[in-house]
């Protein structure tokens, strides 16, 4: 086996669609190589789709951070060990995890989703009209794509829209590069705070929205139920901005795929998103698991204790998957991508994800067809190391 890969060097993308070129050659040379972390601990990287299905699936690897080898900042640096709260299911394991993320799935179910679609489609309508009556050339980021991603998230937990500002701050100061690990604590802490407000206040009148159902369960804590929202919000908002942001950034710049977005919801097939999911694969980084035990794993041995971590990116352009991985086809059959995650971690709002994409881009896309980028692609800027990858702004004209 070659020299071990550097936890750096796995976090060097040098532009907005490509996965670094180190894991997209791993990816064919040794899909399991050795990655060295910061803390010095010699781990793993996966990078195809088999074994990236393996450990997110597997009982034998934890997502509980207190016993992996990650840096959790942006800058990689190793993170100052913190007691997992009460309600953060998204670093716990089953059946402790089971109990939060079933209360949580039952809010993103089929049914909930479609009884919510018409709200979003008008959150959309309406934010699409504010956009054209500030005209051209505009920034989408601060005119559509942030403002809607908050609208949904707001509305669907049940947070007021003019306070959106306390929670996006936390997911900004997270993907700011220029910010320490002292401002997210801050930020995260004002976040706490008012999130609990909202719960305290929903425990004696629930509105018809998640902070309400959630504080009717009496087994639940105020605090389980604020931490378990903030994640949702965290999750949900930089997730769901960066994708929105990311498949905007795909489309106007293949000019061919987006006179083929657009010719497939004119037909009234269904809005092709799943490859840009795939191709732009959003949540970059920080997808790792720790083995609970010895394990095998792609023809090698995992020591209990060692970290794994999963390159979502590389194994979305996996040749033994895809055809043509490296191209944005909306042809291809881009079903099975992990653009999700897999697993029992896999993203819980994944249908509210796959709403708002398809009403954002579809509505934008027909409403404007002289849309395009106002800049050149490399003029763009693009948050390249943070775990989600973002556009900071997203100028174009129409
Ligand atoms: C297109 C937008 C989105 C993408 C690409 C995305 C991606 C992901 C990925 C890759 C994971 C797995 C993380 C891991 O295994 O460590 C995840 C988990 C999660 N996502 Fe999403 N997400 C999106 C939108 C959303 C939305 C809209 C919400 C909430 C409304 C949400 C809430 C969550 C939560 C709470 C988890 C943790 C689940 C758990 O640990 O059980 N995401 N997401």
């Amino acid at each position: 086996m070659s020299e071990p890969i550097s936890y750096l060097q796995h976090w060097d993308r040098t532009e907005p669609f490509d996965p670094p070129t180190v894991l997209t050659e791993l990816l064919t040379s040794q899909p399991l190589a050795r990655m060295v972390y910061p803390d010095g601990h010699v781990g793993w990287l996966a990078t195809n789709q088999e074994l990236a299905r393996e450990v997110l699936s597997s009982h034998a690897f934890s997502h509980n951070f207190h016993t992996a080898h990650v840096p959790l900042t942006k800058r990689g640096e190793v993170f100052p060990s913190v007691p997992i709260v009460p309600g953060g299911f998204i670093h716990m394991d089953p059946p402790e995890h089971t109990r939060y993320r079933n209360i949580l799935s039952s809010e993103f179910s089929i049914r909930r989703m479609e009884a919510f679609a018409p709200q979003v489609a008008r959150m959309v309508t309406g934010q699409l009209a504010a956009l054209r009556e500030k005209g051209s050339p505009v920034d989408l980021l601060p005119t559509y794509v942030r403002p809607l991603s908050a609208q949904v998230l707001c509305d669907v937990i049940g947070i007021p829209l003019e306070d959106s500002a306390t929670m996006i701050a936390l997911t900004d100061t997270t993907n700011d590069e220029s910010l320490g690990l002292e401002e997210e604590r801050e930020a995260t802490t004002k976040a706490f705070f008012y999130v609990l407000d909202l719960v305290g206040k929903a425990r004696t009148a629930p509105g018809d929205n998640i902070i309400g159902r959630l504080a009717a369960i009496p087994e639940l804590t105020d605090r389980e139920i604020t931490n378990m929202l903030v994640i949702v919000f965290a999750a949900g908002f930089a997730s769901c901005e960066a994708a929105l942001g990311m498949s905007l950034l795909a489309l106007l710049h293949h000019r061919d795929q987006l006179a083929a977005f657009r010719a497939a919801v004119e037909a009234g097939d269904e809005a092709p998103i799943e490859e840009l999911l795939r191709y732009t694969t959003v949540n970059q980084y920080q997808i790792f698991r720790t083995a609970l035990t010895d394990v095998q794993l792609g023809g090698e041995l995992i020591r209990e204790g060692d970290t794994v971590t999963v390159a979502l990116p590389a194994a979305n352009r996996d040749p033994a998957r895809f055809a043509c991985p490296e191209r944005l086809d909306l042809e291809n059959d881009a079903s099975g991508h992990l653009a999700f995650g897999y697993g029992v971690h896999a993203c819980v709002g994944q249908r509210l994800a796959r709403l708002v994409l398809t009403e954002a881009l579809s509505q934008l896309l027909l409403a404007l067809p002289g849309l395009a980028l106002d800049v050149p692609l490399a003029e763009v800027p693009v948050r390249l190391r943070t775990s989600v990858l973002g556009l900071k702004r997203l100028p174009v004209r129409f």
